[in-house]
């Protein structure tokens, strides 16, 4: 089977040095995860704390570091990466190859303009997310991909009101929780935390997102991140 020929992602957004050194310490933790760990999954409690933003940066700063990476977008309900990275081509996704109209997985992944960096779309909407992404044909797949990429990077969509997150991390070796800064509560993050634990997925650590450096002088005395990252191995 032919793979599909290369697609081109323009990133059109201003470069931010911090987000940028930012990702490449969450890169360097997770590898420091070991070789076991290559299924990572990112969620959040709530809508728009920066998911989609990190999956693809994380990814990109993977490939940069020489490791073969799949982008995953499995937000089927609202996937943004066709817009976000201004691709105009006709593309196959997750949802027609979960739902049976696409039989062949290459059929659904474009390598990309980024160096070592594959990526499948989350394909078109469909009215099944959850049940589409609860069937073994998704844990087979994942299973299948493991092999042909050091990492799978999996977008997902907020965890605190949709089961998306925790029927993808059945089939993933760890999460990421994403945490925009001031946004959420520690119960809430606990409880999205223990949803995710339950579906056998462990916690790898969060990302403290869009933290604001002229309020928060401990971050900015530090190192004046916009996204502190702080993977860690098992329990958080
Ligand atoms: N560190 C940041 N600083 C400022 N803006 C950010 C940051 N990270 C993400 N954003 C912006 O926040 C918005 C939401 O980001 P993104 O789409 O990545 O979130 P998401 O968690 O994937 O959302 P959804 O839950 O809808 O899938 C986007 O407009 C993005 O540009
Ligand atoms: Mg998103």
């Amino acid at each position: 089977m032919v793979m599909n020929s290369p697609i081109l992602l323009i990133d059109n957004k201003k470069e931010n040095y911090l987000y940028k050194e930012a990702m490449k310490t969450l890169r360097t933790n997770l590898q420091f995860c070991g070789k076991d760990i290559k299924t990572v999954l990112l969620t959040s409690c709530f809508p728009g704390e920066g998911k989609s933003d990190i999956a693809f940066h994380l990814a990109e700063e993977l490939g940069k570091a020489g490791e073969k990476v799949l982008l995953l977008d499995a937000d089927i309900r609202k996937s943004v990466y066709l817009t976000r990275y201004m691709v105009t081509n006709e593309v196959n996704g997750l949802s027609q190859y979960l739902s049976g109209q696409i039989k062949n997985i290459v059929e659904i992944i474009y390598p990309t303009n980024y160096e070592k960096m594959d990526i499948i779309f989350s394909g078109p909407a469909a009215p099944n997310p959850s049940e589409l992404l609860g069937q073994p044909i998704f844990r087979k797949m994942m299973e299948q991909m493991r092999s042909y990429y050091d990492y799978i990077i999996v977008d997902t969509p907020p965890a605190g009101s949709l089961i998306d997150a925790a029927v993808v991390g059945r089939a993933c070796d760890g999460a990421l929780l994403v945490i925009e800064s001031g946004k959420s509560s520690y119960r809430l993050e606990q409880k999205t935390k223990n949803q995710l634990e339950k579906s056998g997925c462990q916690i790898l650590g969060a990302v403290l997102n869009k933290v604001d450096i002229r309020q928060n002088w401990y971050y900015g005395k530090y190192k004046s991140y916009e996204a502190y990252v702080k993977p860690k191995k098992g329990r958080t």
